[in-house]
């Protein structure tokens, strides 16, 4: 990946107008990725995982990875990313890279599991709200772990024993709590059984991982997993799921476009809830195979009300992009976010571009127009950032989109793949503008 160590920052320029045509293939997936990059610090020796997405936040679970005494070698191979585990002493996840990425702290379980200690920096806030970590601590409670907080780092002690857990909280399960209390418990002589675990289908996949490293986990998918701790693990081969969010943003760019686009290499059995409301919206798909869909919609969508739920209920990643959709339907739709409350930073930028759309708490009314139109414009989070883009390839005359390292973080090749269905979507340099007191203090120095 080309931006990853460049400093100069980049903004992407859209140009509106193209109607998307073509075909695009679905990289792996972000969420599945991470958490299965820290699981292989459960195994000495060289796990291998394929299909894996070519991401800044990839790139930063290796750097994490590597302070925890891991050789990481990314895409010698397309996709492919393989992590010796060459060193089993090192325990702590320090702050610099934590507070990078909120996913690094799935790096706690397996420490735990595997060298009976793990000290990680607690996450702070983020863009999409408060996001405690409450549950993956009360988890790794229940099985037997002590857990203490020193100078922002979160000490966790002992090797599990089983127990029994319970991951519902007052959003539903958490996704990466889930995963962290998992890769915590498959180690050891314990049973754990996890109810309200949360049953995306990149939790299934890093199950499938661990099954396959030699561990007895049950109930993958579900909402109770089974755990049958083991003395040893071995390092796994295995490939990453499709991507079910980035298909999503590229089916909704293929809608807004009024484009025709077909998806390869992606599961239409995991974006039920997104079908669903493309049926209310009148955008035709066609589940072409088992991994092909085709989005061909020559006409204007019409509106829907949404409502973001765990799995299998309509994903919050996939709010923002929808909402851009709905931005340009016609009628009115509701938008009500139950997982991020917050997770509403873009409509101010979306309105910029001309949306209408009214909020009130966790809650927004957005009326379709017929026409955006093209204004600077920043991400706010990477799912707004490509909300935004989507936006723009349909407003009239030139959107700039900047803090596009958002988007780079979790959407693999975005531009070129835009680009290689017609939409007009450039990657330039800029230099942001200095703060007036960066001015006013180099005005000192020089007087
Ligand atoms: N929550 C708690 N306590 C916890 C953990 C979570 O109250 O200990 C709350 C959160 O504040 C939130 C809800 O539970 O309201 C769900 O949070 P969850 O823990 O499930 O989120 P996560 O595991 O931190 C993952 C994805 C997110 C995605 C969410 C929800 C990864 C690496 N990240 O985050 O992905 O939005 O699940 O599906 O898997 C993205 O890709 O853009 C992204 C933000």
């Amino acid at each position: 990946m080309a931006y990853i160590g460049d400093d100069m920052p980049h903004k992407f320029v859209v140009e509106g107008g193209a109607r998307l045509q073509g075909a695009v293939t679905v990289s792996g997936s972000k969420n599945a990725a991470l958490p299965m990059m820290a699981a292989a610090l459960l195994a000495k020796g060289p796990t291998v995982l394929r299909n894996v997405p070519d991401l800044t936040d990839v790139h930063l679970m290796a750097e994490i990875l590597e302070t925890l005494g891991c050789e990481v070698t990314l895409f010698a191979e397309p996709g492919v990313v393989v992590i010796d585990v060459v060193d089993e002493t090192p325990i702590h996840a320090p702050y610099e890279l934590v507070s990078e990425m909120r996913a690094s702290f799935c790096v706690m379980g397996p420490l735990l599991a595997r060298r009976g200690e793990a000290h990680v920096s607690q996450p702070g806030g983020c863009t999409l709200g408060e996001r405690p970590v409450d549950l993956h601590i009360k988890g790794i409670q229940a099985i037997g772990c002590e857990v203490t907080f020193q100078r922002g780092d979160v000490i966790a002690k002992g090797r599990p024993t089983g127990g029994r857990v319970y991951l519902g909280g007052p959003m539903g399960p958490s996704v990466t709590g889930t995963a962290n209390v998992l890769c915590a418990a498959v180690m050891g002589s314990g049973v754990t059984v996890i109810d309200q675990a949360a049953c995306e289908p990149e939790i299934a996949n890093l199950v499938a991982m661990l099954n396959s490293m030699g561990a007895r986990v049950h109930g993958g998918g579900t909402s109770r997993l089974v755990v049958q701790g083991v003395d040893e693990l071995h390092p796994a081969d295995i490939a990453v799921i499709p991507d079910r969010i980035e298909a999503g943003t590229l089916m909704i760019a293929s809608a807004i476009t009024r484009g025709d686009v077909t998806l390869e290499h992606c599961d239409p059995d995991v974006m039920l809830a997104l079908f669903d409301k493309f049926t209310e919206m009148r955008v035709p798909f066609e589940r072409v195979d088992a991994t092909t869909v085709r989005i061909n919609c020559p006409k204007r969508a019409r509106s829907a009300d949404l409502t973001t739920l765990p799995y299998p209920g309509f994903p919050t990643d996939l709010q923002s992009p929808l909402m851009a959709l709905l931005c340009t339907s016609e009628g009115y739709s509701l938008v009500e976010e139950k997982i991020y409350p917050e997770r509403f930073m873009h409509v101010p930028e979306y309105r910029r571009l001309g949306a209408d759309i009214r909020k009130q708490f966790n809650t927004c009314i957005v009326t379709g127009v017929e026409k955006l139109s093209g204004a600077p414009v920043a991400a706010t989070d990477l799912r707004a950032g490509a909300g935004l883009i989507l936006m723009g390839l349909v407003a009239e005359g030139a959107t700039e989109v900047l803090r596009i390292q958002h988007v780079d973080r979790g959407y693999d090749r975005f531009e070129d793949k835009l680009t290689a269905l017609g939409g007009s979507i450039r990657r330039v340099e800029y230099l942001p503008r200095r703060r007036a007191s960066d001015r006013n203090s180099q005005r000192n120095r020089a007087a």
